[in-house]
């Protein structure tokens, strides 16, 4: 059975900008941000925590988290690789964190310049350091079914990085199809694998789109029971370390699928396309929501 609501993770303004080409100005993310807020999303990613040398485009983090109107209600989690970016995002009046490992070796090289091993340490500390100051944290596996550098990733690897992200006390793990390769059939493999390690009311899915399968793969993980999906507004995103890794799905395809399904979200569909809309038109490109591209939003 289906479940009857989705929490549904804004990352565009985090996994989205982190990889635009030019600097995108901080009003315009603090407005896209706000706007996010206004359309009845739960949680949107704001930023992250990582070094200004690895990734420009996050280096007004602080900017960020101070200049957002946070919305009663909403969290807004921020990425936080090491104990330097929690202590960072702490005083930048960060209230939730997200730790970012990776089912593949050379992915976790190229993007946190650690091995898997390595970073899980680092974990450990931001872990022990969150529980003292109650700041929730979520947890990420990237290259959940392939990886740009090692090719096909086994469910068993997965299954391995998720349950020591779990027993280290993450509230939710969410899978990351990091360069979106993913079809009904590995995602569902991977799931098996995942979810005898990680109880499913713990998982999130996060499906890039880049062969197109994301929606197809999301229902997959909605019909395993998984009700928390990640997603990034007019499709925006990519990681700089996942060369040809393309956007998120977008969140308004998310939105009217899940709606077409009778599963309740809490967003106002025309709100988040106005979102969209905005951040479309100050990056100058045009939207990766089929739904945006139908209604001629743009
Ligand atoms: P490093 O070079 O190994 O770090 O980078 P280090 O500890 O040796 O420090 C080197 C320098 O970085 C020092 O500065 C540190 O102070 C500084 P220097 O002395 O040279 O001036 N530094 C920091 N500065 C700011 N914030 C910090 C921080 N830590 C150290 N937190 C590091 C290691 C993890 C920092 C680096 O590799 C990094 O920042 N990587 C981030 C990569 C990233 O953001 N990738 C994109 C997000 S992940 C993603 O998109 C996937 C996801 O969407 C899921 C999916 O799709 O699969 C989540
Ligand atoms: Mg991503």
């Amino acid at each position: 059975a289906l479940p009857a609501k989705v929490k549904i993770v804004e990352v565009g303004p985090r996994d989205g900008l982190q990889n635009e080409k030019t600097v995108v100005p901080t009003e315009a993310k603090i407005h896209l941000i706000n706007m996010l807020s206004e359309s009845g999303l739960p949680v949107i990613e704001a930023t992250s925590f990582v070094s200004p040398k690895w990734v420009p485009q996050m280096a007004d983090q602080v900017e960020v988290m101070k200049g957002i109107s946070k919305k009663p209600g909403v969290s807004y989690p921020v990425l936080t690789p090491n104990l330097k970016g929690f202590q960072a995002a702490l005083n930048a009046g960060a209230s939730e964190v997200a730790i970012f490992g990776a089912a593949s070796e050379l992915f976790s090289k190229k993007n946190i310049n650690c091995s898997v091993e390595e970073s899980l340490q680092r974990f450990e500390e931001v872990m022990k350091a969150a529980k003292e100051a109650a700041v929730p944290v979520r947890g990420y596996v990237s290259c959940v079914v392939g990886c740009p550098y090692e090719g096909q990733v086994a469910p068993k690897k997965v299954a391995h990085v998720a349950k020591r992200l779990y027993s280290m006390g993450c509230y939710e793990i969410s899978l990351g199809d990091t360069i979106g390769v993913g079809t009904p059939g590995s995602m569902t493999k991977m799931l098996e694998a995942v979810s005898k390690e990680v109880p499913v009311s713990a998982l999130a899915v996060h499906c890039h789109d880049t062969y197109g399968q994301a929606l197809a793969n999301i229902l997959i993980a909605l019909q395993m029971g998984i009700s928390v999906v990640d997603s990034s507004v007019a499709g925006l995103g990519g990681c700089p370390y996942a060369q040809g890794a393309s956007g998120n799905v977008a969140t308004e395809d998310v939105v009217y699928m899940l709606h077409g399904l009778g599963i309740q979200t809490g967003v106002e569909l025309s709100k988040l396309m106005d979102a969209g809309a905005f951040i479309c038109r100050t990056l100058n490109r045009k939207t990766s929501s089929k739904v945006a591209q139908a209604t001629c939003k743009l």
